[in-house]
C-alpha cells in the first residue's frame, strides 16, 4: 500500500517510533498483585481457548452464553451469512435482567452495584451515592414505568442527552428492561447534532437535565435541547416528551405537556416491572458515529449477542472476580460507546461495582482522578491515551500525593497509545506492576477486539497485541485481500463473525454493507491500517479513510468541513489530521473565504479565526474544533479538482519539504502560498 492510501503522515512516524520499542513486559503473579486468580493465565492457555473459539464457535459460545440467564433458550447459536450474523436464534432474553435481576436472585441484592462521584466539593468533600443492585433495580424499574406511562414502547427509540449522573445509567437500563431502543447523545454534542440523531432515528422522547456539571460550569443541557425541539418541530417532527433531571438547579425554559420533571414521573411509579423477554436480535441501542463521508452513522446493537460479548470481554480482559473487593473505574463518558460496554452492560452482569465520575480530571485540581482511585480503593482503571498525555503533562506531584496502591489492572483505550505514554502510565501509575490492557476496538465492534489479556499477555508498549478469543483478525493488501507478510503494514480485517458486531445502520442498509462488508469474503473491515510483527502483535496505523481520531473520538473531516463551510465567510474548508502533543492527533482546517471577508482578514484573522472554531462547536461539539486553522486564497488541487490532502497533511504537520510526488497538482504556486500562511 501507498502511505496515501494506508494512514495519515504523522501516524506512518508512530510507527517509525514504534518499530524502535522493543521492551517486552510479561505478566505477573496474580498474588503479587492481591488478585485470587487470572482467568486465563498463560499464553499457551489464551491461544488454546482463542483457536477452539475460532474453530468450535458453537461450543464455546454456547459454553459462555450458558453463564447468563435466558427467558428461552437458542435453537442455533450463529446464523451467517455476510453481512449478516444472527447470534443465539430463537433465544429470548433482556439485558436488563442480566445486569440486576440476576444479581438480586443470586442473594447479591445488597451488593454495591454502582459507586457515584460528583464534580463540585462543597465544603471539599464530594458528593458520592452508592447503588446497590437492588436499589438499581427499584431505580430502574421505575424509571421504565415512567417511560412506559408517557407512551414509550417496545422498539421506540429513546434519545438520551445527559450528564454522567447515576440516572444516566438508569435511563439505560430502563430502555433496555421495556425493550426501548436507547440511543444517547453524548452531552458535549451541539443542539443540532441531537436534531440529526433525533430525525435519523425518528425518536419522539428525550430524557435530559436541566444542565451538567463541567469544571464549575453548567452546560446548558435543556436549552439544547429546547432548541433542537424548535428546529425539529419548524420542520414538523415534534418531539412528544421530554423528561428532566433537575440536576445544576439552574432555570430553563419549560413547555407545559411536552416537559416532565424525572422526579415527579418517578416518584408516583411502581417498582414492579417484570423485563420484557427480548428476542435476541431486537434491537437494543442506536450509537451514532462518524464516518468519512455524509451524515454520523447510527450503529445498531442487538440484544443477546452484545450482552454475552460484553459480558465476555470485560470479565476476560479486566479480570474481573465478584467478591474479591474490585473497584472498577472506566473513566469515558457513557455518551460513546466505551461507557455503554465497559461502564455498564460488560460490567454489571460480571458482579463487580462501577465507578462513574461526573466532572472533568482537573476539577478542582489536576489529581482529581488520583484522589478517586485512593479514596474508592479503585482497583481496576480505563482511560485513553490522551487523558494520560495529560496527567504527565500536569506534574508527577499529583500522583506522588496519593496512595494508588489499590490498583491491579490499568486499561487504554481510544487510539494508539505512545510508547512514552505507556512507560510513564506502567511506571507512575502502575507501580511498575500492574499490567496494562491496551484494547483495540470500535463503536461497531461492541468491545475489545484485539487486546492483552492480563495474566496472559506479554505486553509491548505501543500494541494492541493479541485478537481477542473469538476474533479472527488478518492484516489484508487493500486490493487483492490477500494476506500480508508479517511486517508488512496493511488492512485489517476480521475475518469471521463474533457475537457483539453491529448487525446494521440505522436507516441505511446499503451504508452498511458498503462501508463494512464491501469485499467478495465478507470480511469486516474495520477502516483502520495494521501490521503484524513477527510475534504475531498487531500495532494499528491509525485510519485509512478520512477519519480523525482526536483524543480517541471520530471525527469525519467531512463533518467539520461542512459545519465550517455553513459560515458565511468559508467559500471552500479542507480538513486535515495533524500531529498534537496532548491529543495525540488535532484538527488541522484550510478555509478560503469570500471576498469581502478577505479584504480586511489582516486586522481579523484572529477573531475570524475564534469565530469559525465557535461556529464549528454550535454544529457538531466542542471537541470539532479545529486546533489550527490558516487562511487560504486557494486549495491544492489536482486537474480533476480533488483536493490533495496529503500536502496539507504535510504542511499542517509542519514539513519543511514536501516528500510526495505533487505532479499531479494543478497550480504550484499554491503549495509555496498555502506554506507562508499564519496559523490561527
Ligand atoms: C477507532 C474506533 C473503542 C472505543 C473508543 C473509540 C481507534 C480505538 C484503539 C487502540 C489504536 C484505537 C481506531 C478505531 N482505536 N482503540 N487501542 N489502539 N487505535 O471508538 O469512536 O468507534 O473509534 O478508534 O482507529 O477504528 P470509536
Amino acid at each position: 500500500m501507498t502511505p496515501d492510501t494506508n494512514s495519515p503522515n504523522q501516524q506512518n512516524q508512530n510507527i517509525e517510533s514504534f518499530l524502535r520499542e522493543d521492551r517486552v513486559f510479561p505478566p505477573v503473579e496474580a498474588k503479587e498483585l492481591g488478585i485470587p486468580k487470572w482467568h486465563v493465565g498463560s499464553l499457551e492457555e489464551y491461544r488454546t481457548m482463542h483457536a477452539r473459539s475460532l474453530e468450535d464457535p458453537d461450543g464455546f459460545w454456547s459454553e459462555i452464553a450458558s453463564e447468563l440467564d435466558w427467558m428461552r433458550p437458542w435453537d442455533r447459536v450463529l446464523e451467517w451469512k455476510a453481512p449478516d450474523a444472527r447470534w443465539f436464534v430463537g433465544a429470548r432474553t433482556n439485558v436488563c435482567f442480566n445486569a440486576l435481576d440476576r444479581q438480586v436472585r443470586g442473594g447479591h441484592g445488597a451488593d454495591t452495584a454502582l459507586v457515584w462521584e460528583g464534580e463540585p466539593m462543597p465544603n471539599g468533600k464530594p458528593e458520592v451515592r452508592r447503588y446497590t443492585y437492588q436499589e438499581l433495580l427499584d431505580e430502574v424499574s421505575r424509571f421504565a414505568n415512567a417511560l412506559r406511562n408517557l407512551g414509550a414502547k417496545k422498539g421506540d427509540v429513546v434519545t438520551i442527552y445527559m450528564g454522567m449522573v447515576p440516572e444516566l445509567a438508569i435511563a439505560l437500563l430502563a430502555c433496555a428492561r421495556i425493550g426501548a431502543v436507547h440511543s444517547v447523545v453524548f452531552g458535549g454534542f451541539s443542539s443540532q447534532a441531537i436534531v440529526d440523531r433525533v430525525v435519523d432515528s425518528s425518536s419522539r422522547i428525550i430524557v435530559t437535565q436541566d444542565g451538567g456539571w463541567r469544571r464549575g460550569n453548567v452546560v446548558p443541557l435543556k436549552e439544547n435541547v429546547d432548541s433542537a425541539c424548535a428546529t425539529l418541530s419548524d420542520t414538523g417532527r415534534d418531539v412528544n416528551k421530554v423528561i428532566v433531571l433537575r440536576r445544576c438547579n439552574n432555570s430553563t425554559s419549560w413547555h407545559e405537556g411536552r416537559d416532565y420533571y424525572w422526579r415527579d414521573i418517578v416518584d408516583v411509579s411502581s417498582s414492579h416491572c417484570p423485563a420484557e423477554p427480548m428476542e435476541a436480535e431486537d434491537p437494543l441501542f442506536l450509537l451514532y458515529t462518524s464516518g468519512s463521508t455524509g451524515k454520523p452513522k447510527g450503529v445498531i446493537h442487538t440484544t443477546a449477542g452484545y450482552m454475552v460479548w460484553t459480558y465476555f470481554t470485560a470479565r476476560t480482559t479486566f479480570n474481573l472476580i465478584p467478591d474479591a473487593n474490585q473497584m472498577y473505574w472506566c473513566t469515558a463518558d457513557i455518551g460513546w460507546i466505551t461507557g455503554h460496554s465497559y461502564i455498564l452492560y460488560g460490567i454489571l452482569p460480571n458482579r463487580v461495582p462501577t465507578l462513574m465520575y461526573e466532572g472533568a480530571p482537573d476539577a478542582p485540581s489536576e489529581d482529581r482522578f488520583w484522589d478517586i482511585v485512593e479514596r474508592h480503593q479503585v482497583t481496576h482503571f480505563y482511560t485513553a491515551p490522551t487523558a494520560i498525555r495529560s496527567f504527565m503533562k500536569w506534574g508527577n506531584e499529583h500522583v506522588h500525593a496519593h496512595d494508588l496502591s489499590s490498583l491491579q489492572v490499568l486499561g487504554t483505550v481510544g487510539e494508539p497509545i505512545n510508547p512514552e505514554a505507556w512507560s510513564w502510565y506502567h511506571r507512575m501509575i502502575g507501580r511498575g506492576r500492574c499490567p496494562i490492557v491496551d484494547t483495540w476496538w470500535q463503536t461497531e465492534t461492541g468491545g475489545h477486539m484485539i487486546t492483552p489479556l492480563p495474566g496472559a499477555t506479554p505486553t509491548k508498549p505501543g500494541s494492541c497485541t493479541l485478537p481477542m478469543i473469538g476474533v479472527h483478525a488478518a492484516v489484508v493488501d487493500a486490493t487483492t485481500l490477500e494476506d500480508l507478510p508479517k511486517g508488512t503494514g496493511g488492512l485489517l480485517v476480521i475475518k469471521k463473525p463474533w457475537p457483539g458486531m453491529l448487525r446494521g445502520v440505522q436507516g441505511d442498509r446499503d451504508r452498511f454493507v458498503r462501508t463494512y462488508f464491501d469485499n467478495p469474503h465478507g470480511y469486516y473491515v474495520p477502516g483502520d491500517g495494521a501490521r503484524f510483527d513477527e510475534d504475531g502483535y498487531v500495532w494499528i496505523m491509525g485510519r485509512v479513510d478520512d477519519v480523525i481520531n482526536v483524543s480517541g473520538h471520530r471525527i469525519g473531516t467531512m463533518e467539520v468541513e461542512s459545519a465550517l463551510v455553513s459560515h458565511p465567510a468559508v467559500v471552500e474548508a479542507a480538513v486535515v489530521a495533524m500531529p498534537h502533543e496532548i491529543k495525540g492527533t488535532g484538527i488541522s482546517a484550510f478555509v478560503t473565504l469570500e471576498p469581502e471577508y478577505v479584504e480586511n482578514l489582516g486586522m481579523n484573522a484572529k477573531s475570524l479565526g475564534a469565530a469559525l472554531r465557535q461556529h464549528v462547536r454550535g454544529e457538531i461539539g466542542s471537541f470539532a474544533k479545529p486546533d489550527a486553522i490558516r487562511f487560504a486564497e486557494s486549495l491544492p488541487k489536482t486537474r480533476s479538482g480533488k483536493i490533495m490532502r496529503r500536502l496539507l497533511r504535510d504542511i499542517a504537520a509542519g514539513n519543511q519539504d514536501i516528500s510526495q510526488d505533487t505532479t499531479t497538482l494543478e497550480d504550484y504556486r499554491v503549495l509555496a502560498k498555502l506554506r507562508e500562511a499564519e496559523e490561527v
